[in-house]
């Protein structure tokens, strides 16, 4: 029986998991990024927990086809590239060829959130879809494209980075980490939430939201949902902006299904059902037919599937 590694890398924790070939997760081991520690650390940690998991599981290393990572930022795909991550602190990273070279396996890379739509395609909601766009919200907001059952990733493989798509009208933007102006993931990331309910705070305005220093995107939607005006604004922005920029990739691409994982998505039929709203009243009626918005299924184990897909696919 062969066996398929995946890892997803996050700013905190490296998660791996192996997994058979029909996409069940049979094993799962989640150990420390060490982002602080450098590039070095980072990658010989990536090495470390897929020995780590495999030794621990009943699987011997030869059953290893290979192993799948996804990883924040934008990747150079063709080439394994992580160009820059700055949730991750790398630049210019040749990550694959590195991995590859410390474990002596067939290593594929590819971004965090084209990995979570592909494992949710796989063996979550996308399930017997073809097309399906996934949002992920959580530090950022990442994107994956599921066209015909297969990663969109464009020529250079940055391809479906949605959240960075220039949304917010230039009155109101402010500057993201990439540098630009008004993306998507300032206003819908729990960093965007929580950075729009700081401001009110500071601000003075009248709000039941305080503790400005640990505020989490998990108290901004508890007071919207008990009534607090200046939260209800402030989720209800994170999904107009959302909602909308569904409207323009379902004119992109008519894809049949929107996913949408990470932290934030917890909030469910609470936020879903604003999103969903915008969504119906900015997209044609026959482009909207049929196409539905979704939670994710998979949780926080889309990523660690969807990069055990990829070594399948490849
Ligand atoms: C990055 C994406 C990533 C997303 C979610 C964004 O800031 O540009 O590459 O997929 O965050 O982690
Ligand atoms: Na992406
Ligand atoms: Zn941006």
């Amino acid at each position: 029986e062969k066996i398929y590694v995946g890892v997803d890398i996050g700013g905190t924790a490296i998660k791996v998991g192996i997994c058979n070939e029909n996409g069940d997760l049979l094993q799962t081991y989640e150990g420390p990024t060490e982002t602080d520690k450098g590039t070095d650390a980072i990658l010989n940690n990536i090495a470390a927990y897929v020995r780590h998991i495999v030794s621990e599981s009943p699987f011997q290393w030869e059953q290893v086809e290979g192993v799948g990572i996804g990883i924040a930022g934008f990747l150079d795909i063709p080439n394994g590239i992580m160009k820059f991550a700055p949730n991750l602190g790398l630049r210019n990273v040749p990550v694959r060829d590195r991995v590859q070279e410390a474990l002596g396996k067939p290593v594929f890379i590819n971004n965090d959130a084209n990995v979570a739509a592909l494992g949710e395609a796989w063996a979550g909601a996308g399930k017997g879809v073809s097309d399906c766009v996934c949002y992920t919200l959580g530090t950022g907001v990442g994107g994956g494209i599921i066209i015909d059952g297969k990663i969109v990733q464009g020529f250079a493989g940055m391809a479906g980075e949605l959240g960075h798509m220039a949304i917010v009208p230039d009155l109101e933007a402010i500057q993201c980490g990439c540098g630009k102006m008004g993306c998507l993931e300032t206003v819908s990331s729990a960093t965007g939430i929580i950075k729009m309910a700081k401001d009110a705070v500071e601000r003075g305005d009248r709000t039941s939201l305080t503790a400005v220093e640990n505020i989490m995107a998990k108290d901004v939607f508890d007071a919207a949902k008990a009534g607090d005006e200046v939260a209800a604004r402030i989720v209800n922005r994170a999904a107009f902006y959302l909602g909308k920029s569904m409207a323009t990739v379902a004119i992109v691409l008519n894809p049949q299904r929107f996913i949408i994982g990470g932290g934030v998505s917890k909030a469910g039929d609470f936020l879903f059902d604003q999103i969903r709203d915008v969504f119906r009243k900015f997209t044609p009626d026959l482009i909207q037919e049929g196409v539905e918005i979704v939670p994710a299924q998979l949780g926080n184990n889309a990523g660690i599937v969807g990069a055990a897909g990829l070594v399948l696919r490849s």
